[in-house]
């Protein structure tokens, strides 16, 4: 389509419904933020097609956006709506979870709707990208806006948001002073006393895939050793569990990402709020020489067939503005990926910090290797 076109703002409201069946298997929740019944929105059905109507004929003119996205954050229809306003591309949402949207992509094959596929963590979106379901995106404005270590270097995936992992901490039993790094994580100091999810997470398999490429394969075994070795229970949960255990004292320490502090220090429930009072976060790897700390992504790909391929551009591209990339990252309690972008103020009070600027597709090249050395470390 012309991109000329995107400058023609069609008034459109937010509608909710079924836009069409799942891939049989593949149970996805569906959603739609549109004006009216989009003439080729994602269906197993055949769509009816208004095409003598004018009004039909301008939105076809501008044209829509079939978005397959795991997130599922109230802000997000204010940023559909926001695009819709500035563009007239109507936006179709198709929501599940990460690994539901990735099979439901492969299932549908080269007849795919899908036009872009929105998922946390690039350990995923490296999945996504090894599964043949991207092409690669050259935008000047989104080389410009994201940084070059939170996209793909070929441009098959580009990051929207920043999540970093790091260590919360029981404020009445450990000071800041008695920690450093994630590998320092491994000293017997801390034996029976950390927390940490499952290895069979995207979160864990790509902070381990960090720490092979900047220690290798052989110390990375033995830091996962140890690590195992110093748990205070067998992983189970989410992060937020690991945050509420030491909180009530089952460990001392936990791996979490960032955002799940800023939800309980925000969190509606007092229980939730009393359990954040009892925390503190640390920033690993910040002192000079040291690498800084691992950061991941929210991050999106434009699908290999995508129908509607320059509309996809335009949102990625919508997205990294300032004004999208606050609404973006306050949804979820992420950081923005441009500097000088709003954020949630429990974000700023942790003050700047370093980040680690290894580029995030070497978290999911390193992912199975990941996996295998917490495997053989027992970490469950
Ligand atoms: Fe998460």
């Amino acid at each position: 389509m012309n991109r000329r076109s995107f400058g023609k703002a069609v008034g459109t409201g937010v509608a909710a419904g079924a836009i069409g069946a799942g891939v049989a298997g593949a149970p996805t929740l569906m959603r739609v933020a549109r004006a009216t019944a989009p003439s080729s929105a994602p269906s197993s059905a055949p769509a009816a097609a208004p095409a003598s109507a004018p009004a039909a004929a301008q939105e076809q003119a501008a044209g829509q956006l079939n978005l397959y996205s795991s997130r599922h954050y109230d802000t997000d229809a204010r940023l559909f709506s926001d695009f819709t306003a500035q563009t007239g591309i109507r936006v179709n949402v198709i929501e599940g979870t990460e690994d539901q949207l990735i099979s439901r992509i492969e299932s549908e094959g080269k007849n795919s709707p899908a036009d872009l596929l929105v998922t946390v963590d690039a350990g995923r979106l490296w999945r996504a990208e090894q599964a043949g379901l991207f092409q690669p995106i050259y935008s000047d404005v989104l080389n410009a806006r994201v940084p070059g270590h939170l996209r793909h270097p070929g441009g098959f995936w580009f990051g929207l948001a920043k999540r970093v992992r790091v260590i919360a901490y029981a404020k009445d039993r450990v000071s800041p002073s008695d920690l450093s790094t994630y590998e320092a994580l491994a000293h017997p100091k801390w034996r029976g006393r950390v927390l940490a999810r499952s290895s069979s997470h995207v979160y864990n398999q790509s902070l381990v895939g960090s720490l092979i490429e900047a220690n290798g394969l052989d110390a990375t075994q033995a830091w996962a050793r140890s690590m195992v070795g110093n748990m205070a229970r067998r992983p189970q949960g989410g992060d937020t569990d690991q945050l509420k255990a030491v909180a009530a004292g089952v460990g001392d320490l936990a791996i979490t990402n960032h955002y799940y502090m800023a939800r309980l220090v925000n969190s509606t429930v007092r229980e939730e709020r009393e359990a954040a009072a009892k925390l503190a976060l640390f920033f690993p790897n910040q002192a000079d020489g040291e690498r800084g700390t691992h950061v991941n992504v929210s991050g999106a790909g434009v699908i290999a067939n995508a129908p509607n391929r320059d509309n996809a551009i335009a949102f990625l591209e919508y997205l990294a503005g300032d004004s999208a990339q606050s609404i973006f990252a306050r949804g979820s309690n992420e950081f923005p990926l441009v500097d000088g972008v709003e954020m949630d103020p429990v974000l700023s009070s942790w003050g700047p910090f370093r980040e680690d600027t290894l580029n995030a597709a070497t978290f999911g090249a390193n992912g199975r290797g990941a996996m295998f050395i917490m495997d053989r470390a027992g970490w469950r």
